[in-house]
């Protein structure tokens, strides 16, 4: 991005950041759906559900009024090949996995006023009446054309359930829109020797007629509308939409012949559905619906959706970026009344131990998973999460960094402060909060550091900065431990007790500010916290204090307020537990390289007389060593029934400890030429067999047989 592009942005971001409060009355807050064709992972996590929810929360805390909405999006090819993969109908794989995400989502602490899904009748007829409306107006364009069928199930194909070979590549199994050996984006056409990715049946092109949405005629007010009234959107998303722009939208089809989804509400489209990325957005809407219909008192839907002075917001992953910046916008100003997202914060992709996060490969770190494995860690997960969040580029989970900052952040600065400042009232006060004495001039220096907290967490969180927003929390954590490091109060107790009553109160209030500038973050932990220096004020304005308004206020836990026994706020993560982890991933990507592995095709026949010109015998190892200033190769003594020593050198030593060989009966190649390897002569080839990841295991026979029998 061009740097003075970059400073309209930054500039035009802080204007709407400043006019934000004014414009908007509420905030529609939509989170991507899921597929429900697996459970969620630490990549959704990331990606999505963790901003969203520290935004809520956030928003709540300020009382500002505002829906979260969530819901599983249960349509599309990755529903169905789950389905035909786990022998399953569609509807229990949808069942299954939308109750496993909701659950997850909940026992995680995921906020959401409503989660809800897109096989509801609610959403069917209003994702049914959106396409009915759009087509009484005129605004589809229906086109015939050549897609790929198989003949012999009598079904069109979708570019996912394609395969081919990649044109780029070669690769033999490349998929009809993406080809994941080189990662080219493909269209089927361009793939050689399409067939059927689930029978293996040859394909034909057949037309089949469907409707588009004509996206080049929306081209000229999206540009005005993203490239210059929303310069303040992150990089990553701006930048990739005005690539989408400057390359020149296309009409896009809106619906599929597929047998799982919702009908085409149109004479002459029967055994055809809505595309899933026609109806999932929908979904936002029916699911606001669902729960506005549930709850007279939040108002009408379309409150929500129509009113100018809703602000819409969609928290989504990188992939989903054009669906939701274009398309569904397109498809909202089609149908007239809608608002349109005025942010799309999203995200850039999460990595594991290095490697892409895969639901196919089941190559994730599952939710529910983690909950059952790391009971009552919910926080600790938010919070790694949100330090590492791929927020502006993509970033790797590692366990061991999992483990670093839990242990060194969480435990040892926040929840070690908490600690002290708690079990030190206890000690001295009995746990009440003693009175303040007089300020000296480092009280006053570390107390300035809390005036602006607030309006610094703010504004880094009405921009989407969550990252630094949550190191902001962290930093007070640091305030305090320095604090009390330096007041040393366990010594001046001895010198000066009134000074000592100082320090504590002080410790405490800036405990109670930890538990509120967390409270978005790591609402489990905060809650505990509230509950160990008796903090209770109510969560949203309206019904009493608010408790976000406390934040960087010094006199929050008034003097004589008894506190129960303190817990500890965090424990460790022990390395056993992470560990185990690490084993879980490895024995999944060997699982996965093992299932991969194709043995490879037969070479050209032999005659019985060339191979008879092959000399195999066994021969006994009397000695196996490294051989010096190589790392591949070991020296083999064998004998070979010839009375005299025989030496082959093989590139093993990375499999084998020599010893182990000696004594072993090994097949080797007699009449192999000699061959000079590191300066020594090699006489034969001992045979090893390369297993599907490469390694090499030397071939034996099972019984005692004298050296220098021959095999054949
Ligand atoms: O990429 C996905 O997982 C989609 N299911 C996201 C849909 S977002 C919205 F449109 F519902
Ligand atoms: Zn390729």
């Amino acid at each position: 991005m061009p740097a003075k592009w970059e400073k309209n942005r930054n500039f035009a971001r802080n204007y709407t950041l400043y006019h934000m409060e004014k414009h908007f009355k509420r905030t529609t807050i939509t989170s991507a759906l899921p597929y429900a064709n697996g459970p969620v992972h630490i990549g959704h996590l990331a990606g999505v559900y963790v901003p969203a929810d520290i935004y809520a929360r956030y928003l709540r805390l300020k009382g500002r009024e505002c829906l979260f909405i969530g819901g599983s999006d249960e349509h599309g090819v990755p529903v169905t090949i789950r389905a035909r993969k786990e022998g399953i109908t569609v509807q229990e794989v949808v069942d299954r996995y939308h109750n496993l995400i909701k659950d997850s989502f909940e026992r995680f602490g995921i906020s959401f006023d409503v989660y809800s899904r897109t096989t509801s009748k609610t959403h069917h007829k209003l994702a049914s009446d959106f396409f009915r409306k759009l087509y009484d107006d005129g605004k589809f364009i229906e086109q015939v054309s050549e897609q790929f069928y198989d003949e012999q199930t009598g079904h069109f194909l979708t570019d996912r359930n394609i395969r081919g070979e990649c044109p780029r590549c070669h690769a033999p199994e490349a998929y009809g829109d993406q080809c994941e050996k080189c990662g080219a984006t493909l269209s089927p056409e361009e793939l050689i020797n399409p067939y059927n990715a689930e029978t293996g049946n040859p394909l034909v092109k057949k037309p089949t007629k469907h409707w588009y949405l004509p996206l080049d005629k929306d081209q000229q007010w999206l540009e005005k509308w993203i490239l210059e009234d929303h310069k303040e959107w992150r990089s990553n998303v701006y930048g990739q939409c005005k690539s989408w722009l400057d390359g020149g939208l296309r009409p896009r089809a809106v619906t599929r012949d597929l047998d799982w989804g919702i009908p085409v509400p149109i004479e002459g489209a029967e055994g055809k559905v809505l595309y899933v990325w026609f109806d999932a957005p929908i979904g936002y809407i029916s699911n606001t619906k669902e729960l506005c219909d549930a709850h007279p008192e939040l108002g009408p839907w379309e409150k929500w959706w129509k009113d100018p002075e809703t602000r819409l917001v969609h928290f989504i992953g990188k992939d989903n970026i054009v669906f939701h910046c274009i398309v569904f916008p397109a498809m909202l100003k089609a149908h007239g009344d809608y608002i349109l997202p005025d942010n799309v914060p999203s995200n850039e992709f999460l990595n594991l131990e290095g490697n892409k996060i895969s639901t196919s490969k089941n190559y994730a770190v599952w939710l529910n998973e983690y909950l059952d494995e790391l009971p009552g860690r919910q926080d600790e997960l938010r919070y790694v999460l949100t330090a590492n969040a791929p927020e502006t580029k993509d970033n790797d989970f590692t366990w061991d960094d999992f483990q670093a900052r839990c242990n060194n952040e969480l435990v040892a600065v926040y929840g070690n402060f908490v600690n002290r400042a708690l079990q030190l009232t206890q000690k001295y006060y009995e746990g009440k909060v003693p009175e303040c004495g007089e300020l000296n001039d480092y009280d006053k220096e570390t107390l300035a550091e809390f005036c602006d907290v607030k309006s610094r967490l703010e504004q880094l969180l009405e921009g989407f900065k969550f990252r630094e927003a949550q190191k902001e929390a962290m930093n007070l954590a640091r305030i305090g431990n320095k604090y009390i490091a330096d007041c040393e109060p366990w010594k001046v107790v001895k010198t000066d007790p009134e000074r000592v009553k100082t320090i504590i109160y002080l410790s405490l209030q800036i405990t109670a500010n930890l538990a509120i500038a967390f409270e978005p973050f790591l609402p489990f932990s905060s809650k505990r916290l509230r509950e160990m220096i008796c903090l209770t004020p109510t969560l949203s304005k309206g019904e009493g204090e608010s408790l976000w308004e406390l934040l960087g206020r010094t006199d929050i836990l008034p003097a004589g307020k008894q506190l129960p026994k303190p817990e500890l706020l965090f424990t460790k993560i022990e390395d056993e537990v992470v560990a185990q982890q690490k084993k879980k991933l490895e024995d999944t990507l060997k699982a996965n390289e093992a299932a991969a592995y194709k043995a490879a095709p037969v070479k050209p026949t032999v005659s019985f007389e060339d191979f008879e010109k092959l000399d195999i015998r066994v021969g006994l190892v009397k000695s196996c060593e490294k051989v010096k200033k190589s790392k591949k190769l070991l020296k083999f003594i064998l004998d070979d029934g010839s009375g005299q020593d025989r030496t082959i050198l093989s590139g093993i030593a990375q499999w084998y400890e020599p010893e182990r060989l000696v004594g072993k009966h090994v097949l080797f190649i007699a009449n192999f030429a000699p061959r000079q390897m590191m300066g020594e002569e090699s006489q034969g080839m001992i045979l090893s067999a390369v297993n599907y990841n490469g390694d090499l295991s030397v071939t034996t026979v099972l019984d005692d047989v004298k050296g220098g029998s021959q095999v054949g």
